[in-house]
């Protein structure tokens, strides 16, 4: 982008990255199951670098109220904890702003996917921000380094996070993922719709994480074989997305529901708004992400949800309203 000394921007890169859900799988996936997880490209963080006139790093997040220069935030910040990654070196050169303006960086991060509500929001603001400033400083990178950075972030959000939310986000596709395995992208035979309904309280999932462990950490046997049943759910699901049979979901969302309520990580909330998606005809519905409050997700016949662009409200979703939902999305899960 061209510009002069006058004070106009000399140039700006942009990035985003997509919302996720995970379909299946969650909380066992810490302990070596697989689970399956899909983009939500209807909600996204995006960002964008510029040159500044001011020296230093500049991040200027609206959203959660943050102005400031990345010197005077904590090395864990999240946000800060980015660019100090992505820059290993300490007090990287303000003269990565490559005009004659220059003297440093704005970093404006925004973000349409709520925070703590199980839709990978620090997952796709660690993505968007690593791809706007590989781009600032032309080192491109591949999406595997992309999603290593990202993961270490994620450390900081979940304490020991398995790497599908940086996994999902990074690819943007439908993954199959395995902890410390290579990514394995899912073939969707037949395009699938999932209702995504969000109880509007926020809850970290570092806590639900934490306090899985403890249950497992107290029997590991028992906890074993429920996370083993977990596996075998999100197994019988990819051959059935694989094979186009996704009308044979709903049951398998069902029964990882019931397990996730074992875990302890559903709530009242979560179980009110799944009943209801049921009630009101939907194949099948469960919690989805680290749980105790954020969203759940529900299957439902593809006509169920045109309902909603004619704008009648599908069943499902005014059930969903009716039940508590604060927000309801509606995405489509593609070949
Ligand atoms: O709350 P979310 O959507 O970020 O999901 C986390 C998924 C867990 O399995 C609970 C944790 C993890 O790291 O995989």
């Amino acid at each position: 982008m061209g510009g002069d000394r006058a004070g106009r921007i000399l140039f700006l890169v942009k990035a985003s990255a997509p919302g996720k859900i995970i379909l299946f799988g969650e909380h066992a996936v810490v302990y070596g199951q697989p689970a399956l997880a899909v983009p939500v490209t209807q909600v996204h963080a995006d960002v964008e670098v510029l040159d500044s006139p001011r020296a230093g790093i500049w991040i200027n997040a609206p959203d959660i109220g943050l102005h400031a220069k990345l010197n005077s935030l904590p090395s864990d910040h999240p946000l800060a904890a980015v660019i100090n990654n992505f820059f290993p070196h300490p007090n990287p050169s303000p003269k990565i702003g490559r005009g004659e303006r220059g003297e440093g960086l704005e970093i404006n991060i925004t973000s349409t996917i709520p925070v703590a509500s199980g839709l990978g929001s620090g997952a796709a603001v660690s993505v968007a921000m690593i791809r706007a400033l590989s781009s600032t400083v032309n080192r491109p990178l591949s999406d595997e380094q992309v999603s290593a950075m990202a993961y270490e972030i994620e450390k900081l959000h979940h304490g020991t996070p398995s790497g599908i939310d940086n996994t999902v986000v990074t690819y943007a596709k439908p993954v199959y993922f395995v902890k410390g395995q290579p990514i394995e992208i899912l073939k969707v035979g037949k395009p699938f719709t999932i209702v995504i309904g969000d109880t509007g309280i926020s809850a970290p999932t570092k806590e639900s994480v934490s306090d899985v462990r403890k249950l497992w950490e107290a029997d590991k046997t028992k906890w074993e074989k429920v996370f083993d049943e977990v596996g075998e759910i999100a197994k019988k699901a990819k051959e059935r997305i694989e094979d186009g049979e996704w009308e044979r979901l709903g049951e398998l969302m069902n029964q990882n529901h019931k397990l996730l309520q074992e875990m302890t990580v559903s709530s009242a909330e979560l179980d009110r708004l799944v009943s209801a998606a049921r009630d009101a005809g939907a194949l099948g519905a469960k919690m989805s992400g680290g749980g105790r409050g954020g969203n759940m997700i529900a299957l439902v016949k593809p006509e169920m949800a045109e309902a909603v662009s004619k704008p009648v409200l599908s069943e499902v979703e005014a059930s969903l309203r009716d039940a508590g939902a604060k927000n309801i999305i509606i995405t489509t899960v593609n070949p």
